[in-house]
């Protein structure tokens, strides 16, 4: 497992199903609807049960859905975490629709959102690289630059201590690790 240190946070590649990670909060890659769908959005919700649901829909009560950039956050059901924060990745129209800004507003407002509640450890899907569409390659960059750029510059505010990128494929989990190599 390849690892970096940025401040007080430990930035790592893990492989496997996020829905197994164990810790305080796992992020889903959602829709703006927040009513599940298929890849890591249907296993959480499988896996979490309905508990996440109901939540779901009581956030689309109070403000709609999510718009993409954004995120919510409910329990974590039955998962093995207190809280899931769902956010929507942007839909990859090529790269010139600002896709790149979005993906990485995902990243941020997550960790922005995890220190509101005081979370000490994270996990992150690889945001849109699936039914979305983004290319593995760009948005590995886009997702390791905005979670170190934002271990930078928060260094205050930040409480996190565990950063763990959660790779479903074998691509993602080489793009990430070869991505960690060069940034120590
Ligand atoms: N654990 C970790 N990662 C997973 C898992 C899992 N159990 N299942 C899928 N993934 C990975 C995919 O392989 C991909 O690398 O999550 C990444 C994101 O893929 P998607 O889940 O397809 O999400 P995304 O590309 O952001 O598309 C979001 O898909 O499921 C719907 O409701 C969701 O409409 C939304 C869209």
């Amino acid at each position: 497992m390849k690892k970096v240190t940025i401040g007080k946070t430990t930035v790592s590649v893990l492989s496997g199903d996020i829905t197994a990670w164990k810790g305080d909060i796992i992020v889903n890659a959602a829709n703006s609807g927040l009513l599940g769908g298929g890849g890591v959005d249907g296993a959480i919700h499988q896996a979490g049960g309905p508990e996440i649901m109901e939540q779901c829909k009581e956030i689309r009560k109070l403000q709609g859905g999510c718009p993409p950039g954004h995120a919510v956050i409910t329990g974590g059901g039955n998962l093995e975490v207190k809280h899931v924060i769902h956010t929507v990745g942007p839909i990859w129209e090529g790269g010139g629709r600002g896709e790149a800004i979005t993906l990485a507003e995902c990243y941020r407002s997550s960790l922005q959102l995890a220190n509101e509640v005081g979370a000490r450890s994270i996990a992150f899907p690889n945001i849109s690289t699936g039914i979305y569409g983004y290319p593995k390659s760009p948005a590995c960059d886009v997702a390791l630059k905005s979670v170190a750029e934002f271990l930078e510059e928060e260094q205050q505010q930040n409480q996190l201590e565990q950063i763990d990128f959660v790779c479903y494929d074998a691509e993602n989990a080489e793009l990430y690790a070869r991505w960690l190599e060069r940034y120590d």
